[in-house]
């Protein structure tokens, strides 16, 4: 089904308004009030078209309200000093909108016209090193930013990219033959199967990692050795990969768990792994037609360019010793992508320090050929978690804060909050905390602009007031225990028809509801999930304003309060498609 936003409709009226008053119709841009007191959209275009047609704006904005005084679509369209046109949305106009909207499956969202290939890129943990809070933006911004993708009918291909083939890899396998020396993996002559178990657990695999690392920084003959056994890893030795399989095996699965409790969920697992098997031919390619040379030593492309005011270095494609780098397995994935997935557009969401590195790989990209002209390769950078001394998020003790125990002791603070509040019991109780957790992590995240930094304030977050994931999931709750107790009393809510709006908080709701595809749309356009947080914070401010100011059951029109309840219905399915598209979802009672 078809279905306009507001604005659009409201946007042909207008142009026609203008047009048949004889102006240019391109004049016509209608916008949101910014004075809600007086209306609720207005068009400045009278002031813009004063100038081409050497009138008094007010004169122009006459002109054109004289002819909407005929429209179904306004209750008031007035032109006011100097030259602006205040708009008033008509009652029944709207409440019909809303009718059609609720009518269709996606609530009036219309699918791209040519829906696109995209890949997210995001999560991207490191493999054997604890998950902490820093790889937790990249999983709840993309996680969000992929639904909202998705929604708008593209084919969206989430990958974790894994960090899987480094360092990290080398030191857990030089601290294994320190512990082990004895396992067939390290014996040169070993000709048969390797054991199908692997010779550690999680729990150890944890402790292994720190513990090497922490010794080589102190050993530098033990770091040689670690960077020895990550490049016979890199060259196929065939006990290295069988330890490689055990720590993916087994971290994978690791992985899997947590981001399964985050609500996160990713189509590919692939890693640099992956893509190292492209890196020879694509070397070739470079040097072949002539973008790569070699500068002391290392074989780089150079990607300045005449506008940058500062220098950006040339991309690093192998170094002296012929090992690959961090630009080389991008590029690599890259081709691996286009050959695999074709996809017209890549988006990544890394930690913004890293926007360097990702402005020499797209250059590199684009200027090689590896990918085409008309590729969108897209950087979402996104800043700091910090704590509430301002600097990167800790635990209480200084150290990095792993993000299991900061799931914990979120979803701990809810079940105390939960537990105060007795509507629900011990068990309920608990999993209704994790749901809450889950929100008040992702809503205190994604309601801040990606790019900035923010403040992981717990007690802010877990708070039932105020701009916060639990106070939208508590309005949530509130609705749907109204529309259960109207079923309850006998009512039937399939089939209702909203109403005429019959006070102003009415109409402010319902004008709020009926934003959600023009706000789908620009959260969409602009990849911005912080816009969709803003908009279901007013429309839950909306509701709960009407719910205070309204008798909703105790109505006794009974027209009335079907269509109240209509309503309600229509604003609970924006809100949950709004929460799932953020990634977290309502409990029925909290
Ligand atoms: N593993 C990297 C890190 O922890 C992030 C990977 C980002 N994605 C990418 N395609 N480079 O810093």
């Amino acid at each position: 089904m078809k279905v306009k936003t507001l604005l659009e409709l409201i946007t042909i009226e207008m142009k026609k308004a203008f047009k048949e008053a004889g102006y240019e119709e391109t004049y016509a841009k209608v916008s949101l009030s910014n004075r809600p007191d007086l209306c609720e959209y207005q068009c400045n275009g009278a002031m813009a078209a004063a100038k081409a047609y050497k009138k008094a704006p007010i004169m122009i904005a006459n002109d054109v309200v004289a002819r909407l005084q005929e429209s179904d679509c306004f209750e008031v369209a007035e032109a006011v000093m100097p030259g602006f046109i205040n708009l008033k949305i008509n009652l029944s106009f709207v409440s019909q909108f809303l009718n059609t909207m609720s009518k269709d499956e996606k609530l009036g969202v219309e699918k791209e016209a040519e829906p696109k290939t995209i890949v997210v890129d995001y999560g991207g943990p490191n493999v054997a090193k604890p998950l902490h809070v820093g790889h937790l933006r990249s999983a709840i911004i993309g996680e969000s930013v992929k639904r909202i993708a998705r929604y708008k009918g593209n084919k969206v291909i989430g990958d974790i990219h894994l960090g899987d083939w480094g360092y990290q890899m080398g030191l857990i396998i030089t601290e294994l033959k320190k512990r082990q020396p004895e396992l067939p993996y390290f014996d040169d002559d070993f000709t048969g199967e390797y054991p199908e178990e692997a010779p550690f657990t999680i729990g150890e695999l944890e402790e292994i990692y720190p513990t090497a690392s922490a010794y080589a920084k102190e050993h530098d003959d033990y770091r040689e050795e670690a960077l020895q056994a990550t490049f016979l890893l890199q060259n196929g030795r065939p006990g290295h990969r069988a330890i490689w399989k055990h720590i993916m095996n087994i971290s994978v699965a690791d992985l899997k768990k947590n981001y399964k409790n985050l609500n996160v969920d990713f189509d590919l697992w692939k890693g640099e792994a992956d893509a190292q098997k492209y890196i020879p031919d694509m070397v070739e390619m470079l040097k072949e037609k002539g973008f790569a040379h070699l500068d002391d030593g290392a074989l780089v492309v150079d990607v300045q360019e005449e506008t940058d005011k500062k220098e950006v270095p040339p991309c690093m494609i192998l170094k002296s010793d012929g090992a690959a780098l961090y630009d080389t397995t991008d590029l690599a994935t890259l081709v691996e992508r286009e050959e695999l997935y074709n996809p017209d557009e890549v988006i990544y969401v890394v930690d913004k320090r890293q926007e360097l590195h990702f402005v020499q790989v797209f250059r590199c990209a684009k200027k090689t050929g590896i990918v085409k002209e008309e590729t969108g390769l897209k950087f979402l950078g996104f800043g700091t978690m910090n704590g509430k001394d301002g600097k990167p998020f800790k635990t209480r003790e200084g150290g990095v804060m792993r993000l299991e125990n900061l799931i914990r002791e979120i979803n701990e603070e809810m079940y105390k909050k939960i537990m105060e509040n007795r509507t629900v019991a011990e068990e309920e109780a608990k999993r209704t905390a994790q749901m809450v957790g889950l929100a008040a992590i992702k809503y205190g995240d994604l309601s801040n602009q990606a790019s900035k930094d923010y403040i992981f304030d717990v007690d802010r977050f877990t708070s039932f007031e105020g701009n916060t994931g639990p106070y939208i999931l508590y309005t949530i709750v509130r609705i749907k225990s109204i529309l259960n107790k109207y079923v309850e009393n006998g009512g039937n809510i399939d089939a209702l028809t909203i109403q005429d709006a019959s006070s102003e908080y009415e109409k402010a709701l319902m004008l709020e509801t009926a934003k959600f595809n023009d706000v789908i749309n620009s959260v969409y356009q602009e990849t911005a999930p912080h816009k969709l947080c803003a908009y279901i914070y007013d429309l839950a401010n909306a509701f709960n304003k009407f719910y205070h100011e309204t008798k909703i059951l105790a109505e006794e029109n009974e027209a009335r309060k079907a269509g109240y309840i209509a309503l309600l219905k229509l604003t609970k399915e924006v809100l949950e498609t709004c929460i799932d598209l953020l990634g977290f979802e309502a409990p029925e009672r909290m």
